[in-house]
């Protein structure tokens, strides 16, 4: 078990582990004591999943629970509205606490509706992926709007994050893909060493829990102490978008929960490992190639089309885009690139990936 803690405004403490749960009762017994009512909202399939688990835990407080729609699709104004609707009807004040059960999609708007209930209320993340190793640390909340991704949403910390990695080994293999991706980006933004221990591994099924908590913390280390540099994201909290400016883009074109975040992830950091010239593209291919990342989805879209999307990135501006790159691994810069280079990186990589998949 590892327990880190995150200095950010309101500091607080990082439980990763199996058996963290078992926290409730001692280190959390006066959070939860002192709460009028406790509010579960859960991913509705974690919920299947893992609900019972989770309340064994919880047996002698008196415990709501709101399932909420599993993944993105709950991060919406209705959801939003609907979590609010259920604890006005369930009495709720601001002594209520509420748990976030599932994913980083139910971190975020679990965490948007703890931020505003009136006017805010404590919350404690409980994640259930590999993905939000990065998303239930920070105190990033938010929900969509039609026009787009995480538009509404506030800063606003947890009271804890309680990270019980026995629940990761029900998640399908593209969710384990999405989250070691992240993970990867962790480590290529702050790490050889690691990075050099991740791209060993050919199998993610092979690592030990001991192995996933390991990596887990150590992502979750770099998140936080970029996190506590800068928590309201004036500046190099930006080098965690390193992979994420053709990433949305994919997800643009694609269309949002075709590809999962973490998959085209992994296809912009290829793109940004170019755009580095870091000595380790080929050798990540690979990698991405054995893990099944779906690096052949960059051979069908047109350039053209990402581009489009990536102008209209937050951190572009005219005819130049806007990229972390790594000077090298752990050192990473903000580089904008002129549409030219941009097009000509993007046409090496596809020869690249072409090599690899052959
Ligand atoms: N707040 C932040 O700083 C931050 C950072 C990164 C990502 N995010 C957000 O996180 C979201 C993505 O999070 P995610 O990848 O965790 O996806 P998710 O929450 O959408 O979950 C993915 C899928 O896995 C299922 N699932 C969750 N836990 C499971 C388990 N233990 N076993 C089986 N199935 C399980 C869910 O039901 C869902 O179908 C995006 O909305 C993204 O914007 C936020
Ligand atoms: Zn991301």
């Amino acid at each position: 078990m590892k327990l880190l803690r995150v200095e950010a405004d309101h500091p607080y403490n990082v439980h990763i582990g199996t058996n963290v749960f078992k926290f409730f009762h001692d280190l959390y017994r006066d959070l939860l004591s002192d709460a009028d009512k406790i509010v579960i909202v859960a991913d509705d399939k974690v919920a299947e999943l893992h609900l019972d688990y989770l309340l064994s835990f919880l047996k002698p407080f008196d415990v709501s629970v709101f399932r909420i729609p599993a993944g993105e699709q709950a991060k919406s104004v209705e959801t939003f509205m609907e979590c609010h609707s259920f604890l006005l009807a369930e009495g709720c004040s601001r002594k209520t606490l509420l748990l976030a059960f599932g994913g980083g999609a139910t971190g975020d708007v679990a965490g948007f509706v703890a931020s505003t209930f009136m006017r805010g209320i404590p919350y404690i993340q409980l994640p259930t992926t590999i993905l939000a190793h990065d998303s239930a640390v920070g105190g990033k909340t938010a929900i969509n709007h039609a026009l787009g991704k995480n538009m509404i949403g506030t800063f606003y910390q947890p009271k804890a994050v309680l990270y019980d990695t026995k629940l990761l080994h029900t998640l399908p293999a593209e969710e384990v893909r999405s989250g070691m991706a992240e993970v990867i980006k962790h480590a290529f933004i702050s790490n050889e060493q690691w990075l050099s221990d991740l791209l060993q591994n050919r199998k993610f099924s092979d690592l030990t829990d001991e192995e996933m908590i390991a990596h887990l913390e150590k992502g979750i280390a770099v998140k936080a102490a970029i996190v506590e540099e800068d928590e309201f994201e004036s500046g190099m909290r930006k080098y965690l978008n390193f992979g994420h400016t053709l990433a949305h883009a994919i997800e643009g074109y694609e269309g949002y929960g075709k590809i999962t975040h973490g998959e085209a992830v992994a296809l912009g950091m290829a793109y940004a490992l170019l755009l580095s010239d870091h000595p380790r593209l080929e050798e990540y291919l690979f990698w991405c190639r054995s893990h099944g990342y779906p690096l052949s989805k960059l051979t069908e879209i047109p350039f053209d089309s990402l581009l489009a999307y990536m102008k209209k990135d937050k951190k572009s501006s005219r005819g130049t885009l806007n990229f972390v790159l790594l000077e090298e691994t752990g050192k990473p810069f903000m580089e904008m690139i002129e549409e030219k280079r941009a097009e000509a990186a993007f046409q090496q990589l596809l020869s690249k990936i072409g090599e690899v998949l052959i």
